[in-house]
Formats: structure tokens, sequence, C-alpha cells
């Protein structure tokens, strides 16, 4: 097998640059082979036909058309950098994370922050929960902490995942609005789920419009688990806090930079780490048992919920610092490949039902993105620490192994790679009940972090807030969908209500409050969604 790290085991293809120093190199075909005229395309005679026999243009044409790689089905306009992550504290009481277990201990990593729902030719600044993911090439192995700038998500279940981005995404027959959210499909979905209430609260508000990508927090989001090296588990979430302060646009500022300049975030990110301004995050824990999880007032795996930290405090663990921009945007900011299922000894997942269901989507998607099983050899994904396995062939490949021996167990490559007890094992867990598509009753309730979320913002932040609301649903071409939603705001804030109301000329009073809903019941496991239409 080949040893990326030491290059043992495969053959290394070294480029030669025959030049001297000062001397402009060679041009050559993508065979090597030396071009003495690039401008003219073979034709018979100065003004004839071209012919097929001309190597050069076909191969370099042929090579263009295919530039282009599908987009991210999701997160498709990102902004990247290299950088470290520095341990601040020992973590092992907690952890037996290799890249958490000693003060000091530096990490490099790869973040690229995102916009969710326009393509990769969209502009930086609509408003839009941004992708916050980072890649840690740890010496156990890569460590994708793939989150976001709201410490929630919409939808509780994976399931619900390609309904929310196909009503968020520009509508299938006219192909507009990019914007993530003002349009009716995006608001008569949310009206639907009311789940989703909480994370519009945060994706109506400032933060949906940050003033720089240096500028904003980053969160997991779902609860996962920490182990020690005694196998003792607790739960655990992730927060980024970025060292300069979370910051925003206004509404009008973000609207007139997309026009003025579309690529604002990328160039302020860029710009700042190439002046030396390096943009750093902290990172903190929140760790707490299964007593404090049972305590609290909802389910801890449920992600449209936050644990408040007045509840669980935040213990900082580690500083993020950006100093290095990419040396090619598509080789790294485009291919790399974050997914949530990259962990290291140390972590595991909790039962989440969106988190179980993203542990398969990346690698799905990455494999028809990225062009088959091999990708994760590129540089930009490949793990810095030694790899060995018995994989082989595929699209794409790029090594080299030596040797018959692809199997294990063997006993005909007596130093190949084995099985080790340090190595990483799911916890052991018993989990009972019915077969069934459930969703637990400590799921039910909608209103309360929507209703806190708002009443924790200044009367400035809460004002934009409102106006954010009373804008998108301006935009609603369908009264239903509008009156849904003011019903679900009848829910979590009177005042918010109201001023919803004032702004779009409509009387407060005469709006129904919709009916609470009730998350489907264990006992009754299909639920009429016209329920929770109501
Ligand atoms: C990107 C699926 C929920 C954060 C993606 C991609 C897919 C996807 C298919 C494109 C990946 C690629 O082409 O490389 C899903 C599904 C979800 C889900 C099925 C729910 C079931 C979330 C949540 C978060 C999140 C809850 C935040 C905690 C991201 C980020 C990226 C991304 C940051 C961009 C990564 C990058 O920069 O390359 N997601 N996602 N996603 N997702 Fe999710």
């Amino acid at each position: 097998p080949f040893d990326v790290a030491t290059g043992a085991g495969g053959e290394t293809h070294q480029h030669v640059d025959p030049r001297q120093p000062g001397q402009a190199r060679a041009l050559t075909s993508a065979q090597g082979l030396p071009v003495a005229d690039g401008q003219n395309s073979l034709r018979h005679g100065a003004r004839g036909p071209g012919l097929l026999e001309d190597l050069l243009l076909r191969e370099k044409i042929t090579h263009f058309d295919h530039e282009r790689i599908p987009e991210r089905v999701v997160h498709a306009r990102g902004s990247a950098a290299h950088g470290s992550f520095e341990c601040l504290q020992d973590c092992s009481d907690i952890t037996r994370a290799h890249f958490l277990g000693q003060k000091g201990r530096k990490t490099p990593v790869f973040a690229r922050f995102s916009t969710v729902a326009g393509g990769a030719g969209s502009v930086d600044t609509p408003r839009d929960v941004r992708g916050f993911a980072v890649k840690f090439y740890t010496e156990q192995g890569n460590f994708d902490l793939v989150g976001n700038n709201v410490p929630v998500f919409f939808v509780q279940d994976a399931i619900k995942f390609p309904d929310l981005i196909h009503a968020v995404k520009m509508e299938p027959d006219r192909g507009f609005p990019q914007a993530a959210s003002a349009h009716d499909t995006f608001w008569d979905f949310i009206s639907l789920m009311p789940e989703s209430l909480h994370m519009v609260m945060w994706a109506m508000s400032d933060r949906a419009l940050p003033r720089s990508l240096r500028m904003m927090d980053g969160f997991g989001v779902h609860t996962f688990k920490v182990v020690d090296a005694e196998g003792r588990w607790q739960f655990v979430k992730f927060h980024w806090r970025a060292d300069l302060g979370v910051q925003s646009t206004t509404w009008h500022e973000a609207v007139t930079l997309a026009g003025a300049d579309p690529d604002f975030h990328r160039r302020d990110l860029w710009e700042a780490i190439d002046r030396g301004d390096c943009p750093s995050w902290t990172l903190g824990l929140q760790v707490f048992d299964q007593a404090t999880a049972d305590d609290l007032p909802f389910d801890v795996l449920d992600p449209t919920k936050l644990v408040p930290e007045e509840r669980v405090p935040i213990r900082t663990v580690g500083r993020m610092v950006l100093d290095r921009n990419p040396d090619n945007f598509f080789a790294e900011t485009e291919q790399v490949a974050f997914c949530p299922s990259h962990l290291v000894p140390g972590f595991d997942f909790s039962n989440d039902p969106l988190l179980q269901g993203r542990l398969f989507s990346y690698l799905d998607t990455q494999l028809s993105r990225l062009g088959g099983p091999n990708f994760h050899q590129r540089l930009i994904n490949a793990p810095r620490c030694p790899f060995h396995h018995h994989q082989r062939d595929a699209q794409g490949q790029m090594q080299v192994p030596r040797g018959r021996v692809a199997y294990e167990p063997n006993t005909l490559d007596p130093t190949g790679p084995r099985e080790t007890p340090q190595g990483f094992a799911s916890l052991a867990a018993t989990d009972e009940g019915p077969k069934a598509r459930l969703r637990a009753e400590s799921f039910a309730d909608h209103h309360t972090q929507a209703r806190q979320f708002h009443r924790s913002l200044t009367p400035p932040e809460q004002r934009h807030l409102a106006a954010a609301i009373a804008f998108e649903l301006g935009q609603v071409r369908t009264p239903a969908v509008r009156q849904r939603v003011l019903g679900h705001l009848a829910l979590i804030d009177d005042a918010l209500l109201a001023e919803v109301c004032r702004r779009l000329g409509v009387e407060a009073g005469r709006v129904a409050p919709a009916t609470p809903v009730r998350a489907p019941r264990d006992a009754d496991p299909s639920p009429a969604l016209s329920q929770l239409a109501s």
C-alpha cells in the first residue's frame, strides 16, 4: 500500500523543471510534447479547413470542454483558506482525540465558508445562512467539523432536507429567484413546517447578513459525543467564536454590495490574509452528561434546539488562525470534500435524525461531484498522516501500490496493514422500540426557543428582524401562505406579530393563531400533513 506521508510503497512522479533560474518554461502538451506554435491551429492552406490531425487543438479544446464539474447541490458558492488550530487546553479528561490532547499542539486546517442557496456564481451578500466547514488534518486522520453560522437547523429529520432545499432554491419552472428566501415556495414550506420557526428567526436576523466571513461564529449544530480513553462518553456541542466579534451589514448595505461587488466576502477574506491580518476563531465545547440532557426541557437530539449556555457553559479548547490563501481555487476550494462522518477516535455521533442522514449524504454526493471514489486522494482531501488500506482501482486512481495482496486477513504480506486496538470503534449502544417512522414527543415544542431568541435581541435587532420578515412576506404572492406564517408569529411573540403586521398594513387582531402542532406521537406514526397545515 502507498504511504502518502513517506511516499513509501508506491511510485512517485517527479515534475522535471528544466528551467535555468529566470528562464521561462517550455510550453508543452499534456503529454509533455514541446510546442513550437501555440497561436495557430493546423489547417490546409492559410485560409483552408482545419485538420482532424491537429493533436494540439484537439487536446486543448477537449480539456477545456470538461473544465467544469457539477457544483455542490447546496453551499455551491464558497471561499476558503488554510491555517492551523492550536489546542489551548488539554482535553484528555473528556476525549482521546489526539489533536485536543495537549496544550500547544498544532494541527493544520482548511476552512471553507459558503452561502447555502445560491449557485457557484451567485453573489456573496444575500440574506442566507452561511456554511462554516473546517477540515482538521490530525495525526489520527481527518476530522471535519461541517457547521453553519447559526446554531440550529430548519428541519428535524434528514428526510425533509431535499424538500427544504427544493423550496429554498430557485423555482424549477422559472429559474428564479436565486435569493435564499424571498419567494412563495420557501414561505409555503416554512408555514407547513413549524419546526423550522426557530431557525427562521435566526435567518431573518442580522446573523444572516454577515459583514465579513471573518466576523461570524460557527456551530456544529448537532449534539455529538466525546469519548475518553476509558470509553466513558458525554454529549458535546461545538462553538466557534469569531475573535473579531460578530458583525453584520444592514439589509440596504447587503443589497448595494450585491451589485457593487458580488465578490465582497471572498475579496475581504483574501485581502485580509494577504496583508497578514489573519482571522481567528476560538473553539469551545459544551460538554454534558445524560442526566443533564434528561433535565433539559427539550430533546438534545433535536437539531432545532440549542443548549443554553447558562445551563451548560462553554469550555474553551482551542484557537484557529487562517493565514494562507489557497494556491488554486479549483484544486482546493472547489475540490475539497467535507463530510460529517469524517471523525477521529475520541468523538462519536448521537442519534440526531438529521445528523444520521447527513452521514450518508456527503460521501454519496461527492461520488458524482468529484468523479468516483478516489477523490480522497486529491491533495486537499488526503490525510496528512500515514494511511494504509486495501481499497484499489476505480476512476481517478492516482496511486501505484505494489504487491499482490489487497485484502485482509492475509498471511502473504506480514508487514501489511492490520487492525489496531487504538483505532476507532463505535460506542456500544442498546436502543429499543418499534421499527416505524416515528418522531418523539420530545421534539414537539417549536415556539419556546424561537420566542427566547427574539427576546434576546436588542430593540434595533428586533426592528431589523421584523422588517426582514415583513419585506419577505411582502414578496409572497399567495395570501394564504402569508396568513399561515403570520399565524405562527402569533404563537411566538405578540410584539413581533404587531410590528410585522404594522409594516405589512395588516390588522394584527385579525390574524388567526396557528394551531400549535404536536410532533407525531409515538402511538400514531402516521400524522396527516393537513394537521400541520392548519
Ligand atoms: C454541504 C447535505 C444539513 C452544513 C452539503 C452538501 C450536501 C449536503 C449534499 C454538498 C457537499 C459536497 O458537494 O461536497 C446535507 C443534508 C443535510 C444537511 C442531507 C440534512 C439532512 C446540514 C447542516 C449543516 C450543514 C445541519 C450545518 C450544521 C453544510 C456545509 C456544507 C454542506 C457547511 C458545505 C461544505 C463545503 O464547504 O464544502 N450538505 N446537509 N448541512 N452542508 Fe449540508
